[in-house]
């Protein structure tokens, strides 16, 4: 299953960025921009970064503008090639979340974004989250959450979701297939507070909350 996913993913790396930006209508952007300035009021100045299932480098571009001091790590190969390419300078390596190649107490803070989702043994990453973090160190994880009730702005959501974003994914990626795992795993993923229950053995989290209008939810736990 693990190997599927990251198969997929190294199919779609070419078009990843692209497509992002079209289907969320680059608010994308703006959540990563709110989840990192929200992260930083609890950081160390110059803060050892680790962006897990870092993809592309999106979130490498945001942390980008408050400090160099970044590792990024994703096990697939075509998107670290993006990646890459996109930031010469920082240091990447292949990897899963689940089974991280660095020591104990190596980082300020571990930012996950759209990437938990993906990872098939979410307790393993999260003791592995606990294990590198440095005492009292945080950890951010940006996802599409599934909703806590239904809603009239959610059906409209979902009803994007499930019918619109896998056909403009699918023509410009070539991939439907890729588009329609997105929706399909959100239904399949835990709620807002069903994911900060799976943290609450090794993390206190101190900020939760659904981004207004989109299935994305952010969440700013404490290492305990
Ligand atoms: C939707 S992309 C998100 C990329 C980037 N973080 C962003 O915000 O644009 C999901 C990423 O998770 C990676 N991934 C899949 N399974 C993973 C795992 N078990 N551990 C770490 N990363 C994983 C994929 O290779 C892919 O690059």
């Amino acid at each position: 299953m693990q190997k599927k996913i990251v198969k997929m993913f190294d199919e779609i790396a070419p078009s990843y960025d692209i497509v992002n930006r079209i289907v969320s209508f680059g608010s994308d952007k703006l959540w990563r921009k709110i989840a990192i300035k929200k992260s930083l009021k609890h950081l160390p100045k110059n803060p050892k970064i680790l962006d897990v299932a870092c993809g592309s480098g999106d979130m490498i571009e945001e942390w980008k503008k408050y400090t160099d001091n970044i590792i990024g790590l994703d096990p697939s190969q075509k998107m670290l090639e993006v990646a890459r390419k996109r930031f010469p300078e920082i240091k990447f390596y292949q990897g899963l979340a689940q089974n991280l190649p660095f020591d104990d107490k190596s980082f300020d803070v571990i930012s996950i974004s759209f990437g938990i989702r993906n990872v098939v043994e979410i307790q393993k990453a999260i003791e592995e989250f606990a294990r590198v973090l440095k005492k009292e160190g945080i950890l951010l994880i940006l996802e599409f959450t599934k909703p806590e009730k239904k809603s009239t702005i959610r059906n409209c959501i979902d009803f994007y979701s499930n019918k619109i974003l896998p056909k403009i994914g699918g023509i410009i990626s070539g991939n439907k297939e890729a588009y329609e795992y997105l929706p399909n795993s959100i239904q399949k993923f835990y709620t807002l507070n069903e994911l900060c229950e799976k943290l609450n053995k090794k993390f206190e989290v101190i900020e939760a909350k659904n981004f207004k209008l989109s299935p994305a939810s952010m969440i700013i736990a404490k290492k305990i």
